[in-house]
């Protein structure tokens, strides 16, 4: 990050001083010529790597077994559907690990998509799936308005009761992020189906020392940032996805916003 860092003074200076909006157009491709994870992704010993640093990372802040109720994670999952999770941008699945050896009992399949999904995720339970998310998400709702009874057998056997987004907006600008919200949407059966956003949940003033690091190095790195609750809600209002509620831990580290279609 240092090289980036160093070059700030003169990106802003020949940026008008405005908030970098494209990660094509940000610090990051104009010190090292590509974006950030156009470098990760073309290595894969540096996927490796950033994989083994994400999952140590996360040790430290609240994961989805940490903010989600066990009771809410059962109640209202449909046994007949066969997906329970898709954890989107699940790096080697340590979440969802962590999820199903806390909870080994939990019906339905847990499935986590990367761009290039590790072989160590092979787990009871969980199935890995490359996957890149501005693309459209396979594990989809086939919910059709037609009062035809086969359209509606459809309906009943498909789509996941939870899509889980754990560190990833925070990675992307404003426009990405509502691509990626808008394509998540889509796959999202209405009325049953939820979003679960997982990550810092900027309160509106008095960020701590680590919030603001990483809401600077966010910004330095993808052109991107850290986001308060109405910017979270605004993103997925501007995706057609409707607010629920918070969840949140008793460290006030990270928290996990839910939305319904
Ligand atoms: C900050 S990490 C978060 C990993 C994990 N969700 C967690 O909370 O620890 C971002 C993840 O998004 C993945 N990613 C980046 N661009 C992606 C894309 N276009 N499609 C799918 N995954 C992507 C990266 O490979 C990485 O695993």
């Amino acid at each position: 990050m240092a090289p980036i860092f160093v070059h700030l003074p003169s990106y802003f200076a020949s940026n008008g001083f405005n908030e970098p909006s494209s990660q094509e157009t940000g610090p990051y491709a104009d010190v090292f010529d590509c974006t950030y994870w156009q470098r990760v992704n073309q290595s894969p010993k540096l996927k490796d790597d950033f994989d083994t640093y994400m999952a140590a990372h996360k040790k430290g802040s609240s994961s989805i077994v940490d903010l989600v109720p066990l009771s809410s994670l059962v109640e209202g999952y449909e046994k007949s559907l066969p997906v329970l999770l898709v954890d989107i941008g699940g790096g080697v699945g340590h979440q969802s690990k962590e999820l199903k050896s806390r909870y080994p009992f939990l019906d339905g399949e847990i499935i986590v998509q990367d761009l290039r999904v590790s072989k160590e995720l092979e787990f009871a339970g969980i199935r890995g799936m490359d996957y890149d998310f501005f693309t459209p998400q396979p594990i989809k709702s086939k919910f059709l308005t037609s009062p035809d009874s086969s359209a509606h057998a459809q309906n009943k056997k498909s789509g996941a009761r939870y899509y889980y987004y754990s560190a990833i907006l925070h990675d992307w600008p404003d426009a990405e992020c509502i691509n990626i919200l808008k394509i998540v949407a889509d796959a999202m059966r209405p009325g049953y189906s939820k979003l679960l956003i997982n990550g810092i949940v900027l309160r509106e003033t008095g960020a701590t020392y680590f919030e603001a690091c990483k809401d600077f190095g966010m910004m330095a790195a993808m052109s991107a940032k850290e986001r308060t609750l109405p910017q979270i809600i605004a993103l997925g209002a501007e995706a057609g996805l409707r607010y629920v509620g918070q969840h949140t831990g008793h460290h006030a580290d990270n928290g996990i916003v839910e939305f319904e279609k």
